[in-house]
C-alpha cells in the first residue's frame, strides 16, 4: 500500500472518529453478543417444535384470516398466526397452536376433494374453503375486535434495497445495520422452512421412522436473507437402542455407496414430483459431489435444495452460526459483502466458476480473525467439552466448542462497522491469491497445497479447498472489485466525509476509468513492462511514481 493513500486513510478516520460518538452508542445498543448467546442445537430444536405445532392454511384474501382463525380455535389454542402473501396474490396464513395434537386432530377432521386427478396426501399444507352459507367477514385483518394475535410486517418477499432508505441514514455503519435489519431472514421465514423440512420428514415418516429432515446452510447458520434457497438434508435422528426389547426390526442392508446415495436421490425426487403438495420443477441432480434434489416449494416461494447425507453441512452451519452470533459487527459485514457481490454479479444463483456466497463469507470471517473479533477455529477445538464431541458418520471430527459464550474472551477490538467494511476491501484487494491458503482453522495463511485460483481451506474437511471452482478470471474480477470497492470508500468519505452504501453497489465502472487506465497503459507500455491490476488501480500519482522507481531501476 502506498504512503499517499494511507496518510489520506488516517485523516479520513480521524475526521470519522470525531463523528462516531452517535455511531457507537446505536451499535452498542445491539443486543446480538456472545452473552444472549442460544445454543445451536437448543434453536433446532425449538423451532421443530414450532413446526410440529403448525399448519398452512391457503386463504382466498386477507379477509378470510379472522374466519380461519374462528375456524381453526376449535381445535385448541392458538399460539400465533401470520398472514403473508406471494406474488400472484396467493393469500397464506401460518398458524401455530400451542400444543401438537390440535394440528392433529385439525389434520384428521380436514378432507381431501372428490378429484381423482388429486392424490390424496396429509400434510401440513392445507387450503380454507369459502364458507357458502354464511356472508365471509368483510372485517379487516387489522380490526382490533379480532382480538387474535395476528403477526403483522413480516415479507416473503425480499425488499429492494434501493426502497428501505439506507439514503436517509449518513452513517455507514448504521446503513450496514438497517440493510441487515431489513433484508435478513425473519421470523415467518424461519418458521416456514422449518415447515418445508417437516413437509419431508412427515412424507418419509411411515417407512423411515428415525429420518428428521433438517434445514442448513444460511437458512440457519445466521447469514441467511429473505428468500435465499432452504438447504434441506435427511438424517437418522440419534438413538439409543433398547436392549431390553427382543423384538428388532428386520432390516435391509444398504452399502453406503454413491450408487446407492444416486438411487435414493431420483426415488425421493419421483416422491416429492408426484405426491407431495406445493414441490414443483423437480430437477434430480445425482451426478454433483453432493447429489440433491433441486425443487420449488410453491407455497413458500422459494427454491429447495434436499440431499440425503451430508452431516458435516450441518456441522458446518453451527460453526457459521456461533461466528455469527459472536460479536454484533459479523452479521451486518457478513450481509454487505454479501450484497456487494450479488449487486455487481460477483455471485451467481447458479453454481459455477464464480465466488460462492459460502466462500465469502469464509473470507469475512477470516478477516474478523485478523482483526481478533471472532476467535480462529483451533481455539474452539481445544475448548470442546466432552459433550461437544461429533464424529459423522462418515467418519469427519467436527468436533468444536458449541457453546461459545464458555470462551470468556473479551472483544478488544472496538473498530466500528464502517472501519471494518474498508478493512474487509483493502486486506483482501493487497492479498496474494496466488501464494496463499486461507485457513480458519489457524487463523492466518499457510501456503497452497495445490493450484487452485483461490484456496480457502475447508474448515471440517481440512484436506479440502471450499473454492476449487473459481477461475483464475473470476478471482481478477474478485480483486478488480475489491480494489474499486475500497477506492469508492475511501474517496467518498475524504470529499463528503459521507458514504451511500448504495454506491458501493454499482461496482467498477469500466466508463469512468478508461482514461486512468489509457493512461497507465500508456505509460507503463513506454517503461517496457507488463500491465498489472495494481497499476490499473492505484491513483494517479503512486503509478507515475512507481513508473518513475521502475524506470530508475532499470
Ligand atoms: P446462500 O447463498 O444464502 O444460500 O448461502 P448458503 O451458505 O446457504 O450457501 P449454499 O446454499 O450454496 O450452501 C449451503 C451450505 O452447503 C453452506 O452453508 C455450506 O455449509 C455448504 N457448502 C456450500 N458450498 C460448499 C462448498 O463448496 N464446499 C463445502 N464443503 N460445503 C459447501
Ligand atoms: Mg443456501
Amino acid at each position: 500500500m502506498n504512503k499517499t493513500y494511507s496518510l489520506r486513510r488516517l485523516c479520513n478516520l480521524h475526521k470519522h472518529l470525531l463523528k462516531q460518538h452517535r455511531v457507537i452508542r446505536y451499535e452498542s445498543n445491539t443486543s446480538n453478543d456472545i452473552n444472549s448467546f442460544v445454543l445451536y442445537d437448543k434453536f433446532i430444536c425449538e423451532r421443530r417444535s414450532q413446526s410440529k405445532c403448525s399448519v398452512l392454511v391457503q386463504v382466498s384474501s386477507e379477509n378470510s384470516c379472522s374466519d380461519l382463525y374462528s375456524y381453526c380455535s376449535k381445535y385448541g389454542l392458538i399460539k400465533n398466526i401470520f398472514h403473508y402473501k406471494l406474488a400472484g396474490s396467493n393469500h397464506f396464513v401460518l398458524t401455530e397452536f400451542e400444543d401438537q395434537s390440535s394440528v392433529n386432530s385439525l389434520l384428521d377432521q380436514s378432507t381431501h376433494i372428490k378429484d381423482s386427478n388429486v392424490i390424496a396426501v396429509r400434510s401440513p399444507f392445507l387450503w380454507f374453503r369459502s364458507n357458502a352459507s354464511k356472508n365471509n367477514s368483510k372485517l379487516s385483518i387489522v380490526d382490533n375486535k379480532f382480538n387474535f394475535p395476528f403477526q403483522a410486517n413480516q415479507t416473503m418477499i425480499e425488499p429492494n434495497i434501493k426502497d428501505i432508505g439506507l439514503d436517509k441514514l449518513d452513517s455507514l455503519s448504521n446503513q450496514m445495520l438497517l440493510l441487515l435489519k431489513c433484508t435478513q431472514l425473519n421470523d415467518i421465514g424461519t418458521r416456514l422452512r422449518f415447515l418445508t423440512a417437516m413437509q419431508i420428514e412427515n412424507a418419509l415418516k411411515g417407512i423411515f421412522p428415525l429420518s428428521k429432515v433438517l434445514p442448513f446452510g444460511s437458512s440457519v447458520n445466521s447469514f441467511g436473507k429473505i428468500g435465499s434457497d432452504i438447504d434441506l438434508v435427511i438424517m437418522d435422528s440419534q438413538t439409543t437402542e433398547n436392549e431390553t426389547s427382543r423384538l428388532i426390526y428386520h432390516g435391509k442392508c444398504v452399502s453406503n455407496s454413491r450408487t446407492q446415495t444416486q438411487r435414493n436421490i431420483e426415488i425421493l425426487g419421483d416422491l416429492l414430483q408426484l405426491f407431495l403438495p406445493g414441490c414443483s420443477r423437480v430437477k434430480r441432480i445425482s451426478q454433483a459431489r453432493v447429489p440433491i434434489v433441486k425443487y420449488s416449494q410453491d407455497f413458500i416461494g422459494v427454491e429447495c435444495d434436499l440431499a440425503v447425507s451430508n452431516e458435516t453441512a450441518v456441522n458446518m452451519s453451527e460453526l457459521l452460526y456461533i461466528f455469527g452470533n459472536f460479536d454484533y459487527r459479523v452479521r451486518p459485514l457478513v450481509f454487505t459483502v454479501k450484497m456487494w457481490a450479488k449487486e455487481i454479479n460477483l455471485t451467481n444463483d447458479t453454481p459455477g466458476r464464480w465466488i460462492t456466497n459460502f466462500s465469502l463469507t469464509l473470507l469475512v470471517l477470516f478477516y474478523l480473525q485478523q482483526e481478533k473479533i471472532i476467535p480462529d477455529i483451533q481455539t474452539l477445538v481445544k475448548q470442546a467439552r466432552n459433550k461437544d464431541v461429533r464424529i459423522t458418520n462418515e467418519g469427519i471430527n467436527c468436533t468444536f466448542l458449541r457453546d461459545a459464550s464458555k470462551l470468556h474472551n473479551v472483544v478488544e477490538n472496538k473498530k466500528t462497522l464502517d472501519q471494518l467494511l474498508l478493512g474487509f476491501f483493502e486486506f483482501f484487494a493487497s492479498f496474494d491469491f496466488n501464494t496463499n491458503a486461507i485457513s480458519l482453522n489457524f487463523g492466518k495463511t499457510i501456503n497452497k497445497p495445490e493450484y487452485s485460483a483461490l484456496y480457502i481451506v475447508n474448515p471440517l474437511e481440512v484436506h479440502f479447498n471450499v473454492s476449487k471452482n473459481i477461475s483464475s478470471e473470476e478471482v481478477e474480477r474478485f480483486r478488480i472489485e475489491l480494489r474499486n470497492a475500497a477506492w469508492t470508500i475511501d474517496s467518498s468519505l475524504m470529499n463528503t466525509n459521507s458514504f451511500n452504501l448504495l454506491d458501493l453497489f454499482k461496482g467498477y465502472d469500466v466508463n469512468k476509468k478508461s482514461q486512468i487506465v489509457f493512461d497507465i497503459q500508456h505509460q507503463i507500455k513506454s517503461s517496457n513492462r507488463l500491465v498489472t491490476v495494481k497499476d490499473l488501480f492505484d491513483d494517479d500519482s503512486q503509478t507515475q511514481e512507481d513508473t518513475r522507481l521502475n524506470k530508475q531501476l532499470k
